[in-house]
């Protein structure tokens, strides 16, 4: 089964932006840790990211006919976007919501998540280990599906 990993802007910069924040693995290390554990759970990952809000919504819709979950950390879209939150209302399998970085201990704006209407779970402040933990979560979730 497919889990989609989908990841929204600024995070193609992940190791370069804020590492204070994020951490110093970028997006291929990322994906590298996420292909490694998917091999072992028996799943095949697409990791995917785009700094455009329809290319993710264009992804999920995608994700209806061919994925079985998805994981995905919206990044400054968790907190505007309605369309993103619409189209995985739109989409029936799991959905695990990651953030990098503890949001709850940062500005305020960051502590409402659209998306956390429709997550099944929510992982946030375990770093980059975060999209490990969700991929275990819909792995399991999915198993026997
Ligand atoms: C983030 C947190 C968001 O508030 C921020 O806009 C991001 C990344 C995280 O992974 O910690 O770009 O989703």
């Amino acid at each position: 089964r497919i889990i989609d990993i989908l990841n929204g802007p600024n995070l193609n910069l992940l190791g370069q932006r804020q590492p204070e924040v994020y951490g110093r693995e970028t997006p291929a290390d990322v994906e590298a840790a996420c292909a490694a554990l998917a091999a072992e759970l028996g799943v095949q990952v697409r990791f995917r990211q785009s700094n455009h809000e329809g290319q993710i919504v264009d992804w999920i819709h995608e994700a209806r006919e061919t994925a079985a979950a998805i994981v995905i950390n919206p990044a400054a879209y968790t907190h505007t976007s309605v369309a993103i939150l619409d189209a995985l209302k739109a989409f029936d399998g799991p959905v695990i919501e990651v953030h990098i970085s503890n949001v709850h201990q940062r500005e305020s704006f960051r502590h409402h998540s659209y998306v956390s209407l429709r997550a099944d779970g929510v992982i946030a402040g375990c770093g980059t280990e975060g999209y490990l933990l969700a991929l275990r979560r819909v792995a399991s979730l999915t198993a026997g599906a």
